[in-house]
């Protein structure tokens, strides 16, 4: 037993690949099913979808072109999650969309005090 036990074969929707691809690989390795949702499939995940599908697999994984900032993107992500998977009991979003203004802010502040 542990801490995703009560997930094993449902469907969980994670958003993105950087951060939470770490995190799709425990979940999958827990027998989760995954759909990954982001702009780009990047090879390592797209590694872990081969990977995972494979013939007797207990786990399913699969991946949807999603950009967060197009609500009817996010809502077919979700038709696909329930077409695929039958629904969606996690979303783990994890999209790096405001990156950039926020990594320049950090670095002004944190010159300041030195
Ligand atoms: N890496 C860490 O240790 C850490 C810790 C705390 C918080 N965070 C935050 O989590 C977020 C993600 O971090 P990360 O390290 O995974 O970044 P990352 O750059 O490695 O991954 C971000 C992912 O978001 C995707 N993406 C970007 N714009 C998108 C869009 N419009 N629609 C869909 N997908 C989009 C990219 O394709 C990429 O796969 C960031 O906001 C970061 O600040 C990261």
């Amino acid at each position: 037993m542990n801490q995703y036990s009560i997930y094993k074969g449902r469907p969980i929707l994670i958003e993105c690949l950087g951060i939470n691809l770490a995190f799709a690989r425990s979940l999958l390795s827990k027998r989760c099913n995954v759909l990954f949702a982001d702009i780009a499939l990047r090879p390592e995940a797209q590694e872990l979808i081969s990977n995972t599908n494979t013939p007797g697999s207990s786990a399913k994984a699969g991946f949807q072109h999603t950009d967060v900032r197009d609500w009817s993107q996010l809502e077919r992500m979700f038709s696909v999650a329930e077409k695929e998977f039958g629904g969606v009991d996690i979303v783990c979003p994890g999209a790096g969309v405001y990156e950039p203004v926020r990594s320049k802010a950090l670095s002004i502040s944190l010159h300041k005090d030195i």
